[in-house]
């Protein structure tokens, strides 16, 4: 619950990358005995993946440091019930056949965005020897001895290049993954395996190239998960349609050109110093066009909170979703709120006005986000429902929002008439 229209300000701390912490904390899997990460942000998806190391036989300990114990793996299998709430942990697949010769994961099948399909990663593990066989809705893999090869990905997915380099880390030879994808996320994956002994070589590039080692074993200091470049670019668009002014911290500004870029085109003044990005408003938001591309293009994980800014700008705006087929499900809902957008293919044209609240519907984690936004634009009473979607990646959204000046607050079933809402909203804000 929102009771928006106020310009949100000051300082915002950035939490660990959620697209950086489930690989990582996946790939422990390789090495067998303790291993200790710091950064790691506290959501839904970091419980998740845990939850699914201690069902292979792992366990963990959260804290300062989160503590996976990958000493023994009694089990290998991702079943349905935990892929489909988290399409991530597919990434079970490429460490356990690297660790154990086996593994069984359930077919993500479709999602709210899309049918987002595995084929890359069977393509890429089946390059370095692995063999699959789709029974019962589940993937059965068997690795005899994987050895490095050439892999050449139809398109640079993320989680496929992740699955394939922690295979290739413990193959046998040489492996080149050739047009891999370049993301942050995936350079933060191989500095924490090169900290178990790993060797790779390109990361940020578009080739990647592994000698694979006989062993890995668990580093001695704790591996830092590098901040979250989404979570960030979502407090910044907060200062775009708020007419505000947040400066995030502890970020990596190198990460956030390509969203700092499309918010200087919308009229934001943009000043990253040290491991801060301030954004402000000052005047008008200006129309602009907006394409998403894989790494280091415009991230599809920040369209729909774009989107919401193209709602208040001053003119037309075009955005164009490349990467997903079906992520503009966030449109009917700011449509909801008064926004004018047209869809054609996997485009939108918004026509930009005003915002007025209402109670709209959360379809996925990032829509979910670009109504939190257009709640904290528009004036008056916004709910968005469904907001366990939001407990997926980010970290205690609703307290930051609250210390920037938002007011805001969860409201259970029980609490929604109009002046509890308005006091759940107003508490501590
Ligand atoms: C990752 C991110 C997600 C982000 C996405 C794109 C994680 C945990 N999630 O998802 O937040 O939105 O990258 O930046 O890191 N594809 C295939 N076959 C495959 C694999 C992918 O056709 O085997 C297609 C997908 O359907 C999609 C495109 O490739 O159209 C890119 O997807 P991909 O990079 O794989 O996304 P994820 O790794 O699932």
């Amino acid at each position: 619950m929102i009771d928006g229209g106020r310009p949100l300000e000051g300082q915002v701390a950035v939490s660990g990358s959620k697209n950086a912490a489930l690989p990582i904390l996946i790939a422990t899997l390789l090495a067998p005995g303790e291993h200790r990460l710091a950064n790691v942000p506290d959501l839904a998806d970091t419980s998740s993946t845990l939850s699914l190391l201690g069902r292979i036989g792992c366990p963990s300990l959260t804290g300062t440091h989160v503590r996976v114990d990958t000493t023994r793996v009694a089990y290998w299998e991702a079943p349905y019930d935990v892929v489909r709430k988290m399409r991530a942990s597919v990434l079970v697949l490429g460490p356990l056949l690297a660790r154990c010769g086996k593994a069984v994961v359930s077919l993500p099948g479709g999602c709210a965005i899309g049918t987002r399909p595995i084929d890359q990663h069977l393509k890429g593990l089946e390059a370095l020897g692995c063999r699959f066989r789709i029974e019962g809705g589940n993937v059965h893999g068997v690795a005899d001895d994987l050895r490095g090869a050439d892999v050449h990905l139809d398109m640079p997915t993320v989680t496929g290049t992740e699955n394939i380099l922690m295979a290739a880390v413990l193959a046998r030879g040489t492996t080149r993954i050739h047009n891999a994808a370049r993301e942050p996320e995936i350079v933060d994956l191989a500095n924490f395996l090169k900290g178990l002994g790993a060797q790779i070589e390109g990361a940020g590039s578009s080739t990647l190239v592994i000698e694979g080692v006989p062993r890995l074993t668990p580093a001695s200091r704790p591996h830092r998960i590098i901040p979250d470049r989404i979570e960030a670019g979502t407090w910044l668009c907060a200062a775009a349609v708020t007419g505000g002014d947040v400066t995030v911290t502890d970020v990596e500004p190198g990460h956030l050109e390509a969203i700092g870029a499309k918010l200087a085109e919308a009229g934001c003044e943009i000043e990253a110093a040290g491991t801060t990005v301030r954004v402000r408003r000052t005047g008008p938001l200006r129309p602009f066009q907006l394409r998403t591309l894989p790494y280091p293009g415009f991230p599809t994980d920040m369209q729909a909170q774009l989107m919401t800014v193209a709602t208040l700008a001053n003119g037309t705006s075009t955005l164009e979703e490349t990467i997903f087929e079906n992520r503009l499900l966030h449109a009917a809902e700011l449509r909801r709120m008064g926004a004018r957008i047209e869809e054609r293919g996997g485009m939108a044209i918004v026509h930009g006005g005003t915002l007025s609240a209402a109670a709209v519907m959360a379809s996925d984690l990032r829509a979910s986000a670009a109504l939190v936004l257009a709640g904290l634009a528009a004036p008056g009473l916004t709910e968005v429902l469904r907001i366990y979607h939001l407990d997926r990646g980010y970290e205690d959204l609703v307290g930051k929002a609250r210390k920037l000046g938002a007011r805001i607050g969860r409201v259970s079933d029980g609490e929604r008439d109009h002046d509890r809402m308005l006091a759940a909203t107003a508490a501590a804000a």
